[in-house]
């Protein structure tokens, strides 16, 4: 027993893995080891070290916090360089978006060596790309982006972020037989194979482009029944004379013309006649069109692996700032990862919620104060944001301020 209890110290000791960068925002220090971007043509915003307005520890949670509205955010730092061949991959870090986001990234990127940290901007190549993504009611996902063959794939799924005003952990973990995890607070929300969730290689099957629906393929599962025909009574005009209207007294056919009746629909319409339907004798089913192995497609088994990574860096844009980054952690450890989480990032979390909601708590009471001595005329006037005065691209001008998700139509009203 003792001997097997050696056995797995050591075992756990051996497989400990290795962290290739861990950053905790403990210090000043950031701002030696970061680089802001001078990319020209962009007003890049600052970022300042702080808790935040609720936190845990206001020391141990201090991270680096968006502090511009309306700005773009560049920075980035560099580390010796590794490969994750063979090995797990997994980048963590923590957002909180104690602005209450209403438009902005949360999310970081990894790069090679090639990196030119000052003039980072956003069309700078990257390794992966991975975090949340708000703007408006419509986005609010996480992004999982490979770059690969010099395309940038975004994930087929859609996983969702998360959108209060709280410290969440997101962990992103790629493993050498090419599946992948995503999770948010330590839960896994996502996961599966490189090659089924992006587009990294051409279909495996395509359609035969040989094949052909014969021209006699019943795919009718219904006829007109030939026996059918149409009565000899069918035919009736659409419209008829009103039977009931009578001329007008005062109608003088000189000047009106010649009195017509008003035409109403005619009750024995019957429309157009179509023969009934029955089962068609010869059907044979939907035709499918018969599937050959994809002459284009060639397997990747190393889908996962990333040669060099070097780099991590933030290049945002936010609309209301406040956003704060912290906790960063790459490894080729999920234990670790998922160790450091329950250590650090939960007590965080569950210590920031309390502080706020005793100061929600706060803030209520001495509104109620406030409502009971003053008159209660003037209202809340909280509701002055500006939101589209500046806008990251041309095409956010389509995301709706309010409402649903994209899939509530809107419903004019027929007559
Ligand atoms: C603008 O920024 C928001 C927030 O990060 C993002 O969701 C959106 O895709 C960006 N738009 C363009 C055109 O880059």
């Amino acid at each position: 027993m003792r001997f097997y209890a050696y056995i797995c110290l050591l075992v756990a000791l051996t497989v400990r893995g290795e962290v290739y960068y861990e950053e905790k925002f403990g210090d000043d220090s950031w701002e030696s080891n970061w680089i802001y971007s001078e990319h020209p043509g962009k007003e890049f915003g600052k970022f300042v070290l702080s808790a935040g307005k609720f936190y845990n520890d206001v020391e141990k949670d201090k991270g680096i916090q968006t502090s511009q509205d309306a700005r773009f955010y560049a920075l980035s730092t560099k580390f010796p360089p590794f490969s994750n061949k063979d090995k797990p991959l997994v980048v963590q870090f923590s957002v909180k978006h104690e602005q209450n986001i209403d438009c902005g990234g949360g999310y970081v990127k990894i790069f090679d060596c090639k990196l030119e940290q000052k003039d980072m901007h956003g069309e700078s190549p990257y390794e992966i790309m991975f975090g949340p993504d708000i703007c408006g009611p419509g986005t609010k996902k996480v992004h999982v982006i490979f770059s690969y063959k010099g395309k940038n794939l975004l994930i087929n799924k859609d996983i969702r972020c998360k959108d209060d005003v709280y410290t969440h952990l997101y962990t992103l973990i790629v493993k050498p037989d090419n599946t992948y995890e995503v999770l948010i607070d330590n839960e896994k929300v996502e996961s599966g194979e490189l090659e089924a969730d992006w587009n990294f290689l051409p279909p495996k099957k395509i359609k035969d482009p040989e094949a052909k629906k014969p021209s006699d393929w019943e795919d009718r599962a219904t006829i007109d029944d030939p026996e059918d025909t149409k009565p000899e009574d069918w035919d009736k005009p659409e419209h008829i004379p009103d039977p009931d209207a009578t001329k007008p007294e005062d109608w003088d056919d000189e000047m009106d013309g010649e009195w017509e009746p008003p035409m109403i629909d005619n009750p024995d319409y019957k429309g157009e006649w179509k023969p009934k339907q029955i089962d068609n004798p010869n059907y044979k089913g939907p035709w499918i069109h018969p599937e050959i192995d994809n002459p284009e497609y060639s397997s990747d088994p190393e889908l996962y692996l990333r040669k060099e990574i070097c780099s991590l860096g933030f290049d945002l844009w936010q609309v209301k700032s406040g956003t704060i980054f912290d906790n960063i952690l790459i490894t080729d450890d999920p234990d670790h990862a998922k160790q450091v989480g329950e250590e650090v990032w939960r007590p965080q979390h569950e210590g920031e919620v309390k502080m706020k909601e005793a100061q929600d708590e706060e803030e209520r009471k001495k509104r109620d104060e406030e409502a009971k001595s003053t008159s209660k005329d003037d209202d809340d006037d909280e509701d002055d944001e500006d939101e589209d005065e500046d806008i990251n691209e041309t095409d956010t001008a389509d995301v709706p301020e309010t409402g649903e998700e994209e899939t509530e139509n809107f419903n004019f009203g027929k007559d």
